[in-house]
């Protein structure tokens, strides 16, 4: 498993100075555009959950889609999109959350969760953790046993998986890099 997370990093792109300068960005669609290497992920995000009954795999907008998407057919589960403020038709809740410069807002719909599913959050990449953070206040707002949260990436030097861990959340991330 050591051969499938450096088959994972080197299926990511790497593009210095974006999206600004000092700034390495890490780019999933390589891994996407990739038969084995999506397959590999979302085999290696699944595989903790084996045997288990998920309700539902809530996906943070945007990449959370295209991965949570995969593990919930895989995984016979139901689908949540966690949205940017303004997109979902119905009744909703929102959250504000910090972004580097300024606030944003996610919303999720109030009939998406029903007190006591149980639940896996998932994005790509958890950084600050301030983007989980915010869609983990929402889904435990609305009653979700939140399982885990998962990301093929983190950058551990940013501490995003403390603040989750300090909500009661278990993280699970695949690979790890360094810096901003
Ligand atoms: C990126 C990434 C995560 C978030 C992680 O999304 O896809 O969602 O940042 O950062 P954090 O842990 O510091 O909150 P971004 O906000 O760039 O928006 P996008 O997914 O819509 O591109
Ligand atoms: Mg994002």
């Amino acid at each position: 498993s050591s051969s499938i997370k450096q088959d994972l990093i080197a299926s990511i792109r790497n593009i210095p100075d974006y999206p600004k300068p000092g700034v390495m960005f890490r780019d999933i669609t390589t891994m996407l555009g990739n038969a084995r290497s999506f397959r590999r992920a979302i085999d290696e995000l699944v595989h903790p959950f084996a045997g288990q009954k998920i309700d539902k795999i809530a996906g943070v907008e945007a990449r959370g889609f295209i991965l949570g998407g995969a593990m919930a057919h895989q995984m016979s589960s139901g689908f949540v999109p966690i949205r940017k403020k303004g997109k979902l038709p119905h009744d909703t809740v929102r959250i504000a959350y910090s972004l580097e410069y300024g606030v944003d807002e996610m919303e999720m719909h109030r009939d998406a969760i029903k007190p006591g599913e149980k639940v896996i959050l998932v994005d790509d990449l958890i950084a600050t953790g301030g983007t989980a953070e915010a869609a983990t206040k929402l889904l435990q707002q609305m009653g979700a046993e939140i399982i885990a949260a998962c990301f093929v990436i983190d950058l551990p030097e940013l501490g995003g998986r403390k603040k989750l861990e300090a909500l009661g959340v278990e993280v699970l991330t695949l690979v790890e890099f360094d810096g901003h």
